[in-house]
């Protein structure tokens, strides 16, 4: 299953939308406390995810601006029904190269989800000079920090995590990727442009039901193994089929370490 695929964000969604952390979605919901209307940009909006979070906690008139460069996500993220004020645009825009252009235009809030971590240093620099400039309020949810802790341990658990998390730091078309370390440098540049932050987990913690999940991602440990590693084929194929039968076996528990961080202009109301 492919970092963005229509399957992939399916399958994760409900378990993101469990794992957000709820006192940073309520610093978010507060900022707009009393306000009637509300104009949001959500920068790789996938399939809408985003929207579906956090639109039942903003203001009832909202307006929101999608942004992908994959328009088939954009074709997927819709507007919820039961939110009958809420008007969605969708925009194919190629964020590493136009990201100013996402930006324009009057807005209350951007938010994000599961970007950071794909993003380099430069890029998200850039990313907080243009939010700062404009002094707008930024959530960015879901933020991959390295954290992967798989029960029952098996063999070469700690090599193959190793692995994906050197992987995490290949270009996933914005640069070398911050991987792990962009929610600190996230919250550094933004405390840096006098922004107050809120942060907290939000923590995937699989439990031994959620055997797909794990599977897929247990899958993606192991097809970047060849690539991070010095482990053979067969040793990689061997901690794959152990993994495996403890999911099989309904003994397979995962937790994976995320971050949400909610940064707003010191001085605005
Ligand atoms: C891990 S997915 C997260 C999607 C969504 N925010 C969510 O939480 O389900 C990363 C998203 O970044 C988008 N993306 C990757 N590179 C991009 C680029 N250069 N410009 C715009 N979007 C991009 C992908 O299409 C994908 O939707």
């Amino acid at each position: 299953m492919k970092g963005f695929s229509v399957e992939w964000l399916a399958l994760r969604e409900p378990y993101d939308l469990a794992a957000r952390n709820a006192l940073v979605r309520d610093a978010v919901a507060n900022a707009f406390l009393g306000q009637a209307a509300i104009s949001v940009v959500d920068l790789a909006c996938g399939a809408g995810a985003t929207l579906r979070a956090l639109g039942p906690h903003l203001p009832p008139r909202q307006s929101w601006r999608l942004v992908d460069n994959s328009l088939s996500l954009l074709a997927r993220a819709f507007t919820p029904g039961h939110l009958p004020h809420v008007t969605v645009t969708t925009t194919p825009i190629d964020l590493a190269r136009d990201l100013e252009l996402a930006l324009d235009g009057p807005l209350d809030l951007v938010t994000t989800s599961a970007l950071l971590d794909l993003v380099s240093t430069e890029w998200l620099d850039r990313l907080v000079v243009e939010v700062a400039a404009r002094r707008l309020p930024f959530y960015a949810a879901l933020t991959y920090d390295g954290r992967s802790v798989a029960a029952p341990p098996a063999r070469l658990d700690v090599e193959l995590l190793a692995g994906f998390n050197l992987h995490q730091r290949t270009d996933k078309g914005f640069g070398p990727a911050l991987g792990p370390s962009a929610a600190v440098r996230a919250a550094e540049r933004f405390e840096h442009f006098g922004y107050a932050l809120v942060q907290g987990r939000s923590d995937w913690v699989f439990g031994t039901d959620d055997r797909a999940i794990q599977d897929a991602l247990f899958a993606g440990w192991a097809e970047v193994g060849p690539l991070t590693t010095g482990l053979s084929a067969d040793d990689i194929a061997q901690w794959l089929a152990q993994r495996r039968a403890y999911l099989a076996a309904g003994r397979s528990s995962l937790r994976v370490g995320h971050v949400d961080i909610f940064a707003r202009p010191i001085g605005s109301r």
